[in-house]
């Protein structure tokens, strides 16, 4: 195995290069860039939020944060750095830890309420002692800039406009412009939860995709996942899906974001990726999604990255929930 001073070496000796062991006939897939599709959402924003800003006032995002899990920090950050940059104002509550449902409900029910207030965020996960689904039934629909209430989720069961969660949207977004055709073909989702699996499965239908929800009681899950022509990983564990998980030309969109710190395991994912590898050698710790990289790209004809793929377009959409909510509000327009 490669000692830290190898990889920080960029030493990759001959007999440590791991061949593939599983039969590919694609050379690799088409990366789908959702650090450039971002880019491109976020500047057709500009104009929008211009015309906001010269007719009524800045498009406003209020983001709330419990307590201090260290993700969710970096995440709300990166939220309102991506406000700064748009010129969206945004306004952060940060109650504490301990805080109870009542208690978090008194803190946004003025938000509710609040005229300057387009959108109102509340990042997951919350602490176990806070009901979501309470709040969720009292934030206002028409600020729920996630689209996470039961009114917005029953808008998307029914194909209705409102806002849609960011992340399955970006994903959306992201098969559109790079033009993947969804009508017909055989769409796997693995993962069933209330922000990912279950509507990017719900978006996927109305695109009249062939929808299966895998899950954890799934029975041969690698089964039900190469029949997918569109797999869309999102459960959570890190390079779960393996080659065998795979059909040849699949599409495969990678909603995992996990933290790897074991050595052993950075170098038998990225055993070829000298970059990755020095990274790991300087920081301890590399992302890595719920599809084994080196699988994804060798058999899929397209994929997402990660980091660079999914991750930058849950951002640009929130931007853009954001934006339509002001226009709603301020300038009357429809929901469509
Ligand atoms: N935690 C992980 N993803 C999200 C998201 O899209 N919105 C919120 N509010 N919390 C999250």
């Amino acid at each position: 195995m490669w000692t830290p001073s190898d990889i920080a070496a960029f030493g990759r000796p001959a007999e440590k290069i791991v061949p593939l062991c599983y039969p590919h006939s694609y050379m690799s897939g088409t990366v789908l860039d959702g650090k450039k599709v971002s880019r491109e959402i976020r500047d057709e924003l500009r104009p929008r939020i211009d015309a906001l800003r010269s007719n009524k006032r800045a498009p406003a995002l209020a983001v709330v944060l419990v307590g201090d899990n260290p993700a969710s920090q970096i995440y709300v950050r990166n939220k309102i750095k991506a406000c700064q940059e748009l010129g969206i104002r945004s306004i952060e509550l940060r109650p504490a830890q301990d805080i109870t449902t009542e208690q978090l409900l008194e803190q946004i029910s003025p938000l509710n309420r609040d005229s300057d207030v387009d959108g109102i965020l509340i990042q997951m996960p919350l602490p176990k002692q806070i009901d979501v689904n309470t709040l969720n039934l009292h934030l206002d629909p028409m600020r729920d800039v996630d689209g996470f209430s039961a009114y917005s989720l029953g808008r998307l069961v029914r194909n209705e406009p409102a806002p849609r969660a960011c992340t399955p949207a970006g994903i959306m977004e992201l098969l559109k412009r790079y033009q993947i055709s969804i009508a017909g073909r055989r769409a796997v989702v693995v993962g069933r939860s209330d922000i990912v699996g279950k509507p990017i499965a719900l978006m996927l239908l109305h695109e009249n995709a062939t929808v299966t929800i895998c899950h954890s009681k799934t029975r041969d899950l690698a089964g039900e996942c190469r029949r997918a022509d569109i797999l869309i990983a999102a459960m959570g564990r890190p390079a779960a899906i393996t080659a065998d998980y795979i059909k040849p030309g699949a599409v495969v969109v990678d909603v995992g974001v996990n933290r790897l710190t074991n050595e052993a395991e950075v170098v038998r994912l990225f055993p070829h990726d000298t970059g990755r590898l020095a990274g790991y050698a300087k920081n301890g710790s590399t992302l890595v999604g719920d599809v084994e990289p080196m699988a994804m790209q060798e058999i899929s004809s397209a994929y997402t990255p990660v980091p660079g793929g999914v991750g930058p377009l849950t951002i640009a959409m929130l931007m853009a929930n954001t934006v339509k909510l002001a226009e709603m509000r301020l300038l009357g327009k429809s929901a469509g």
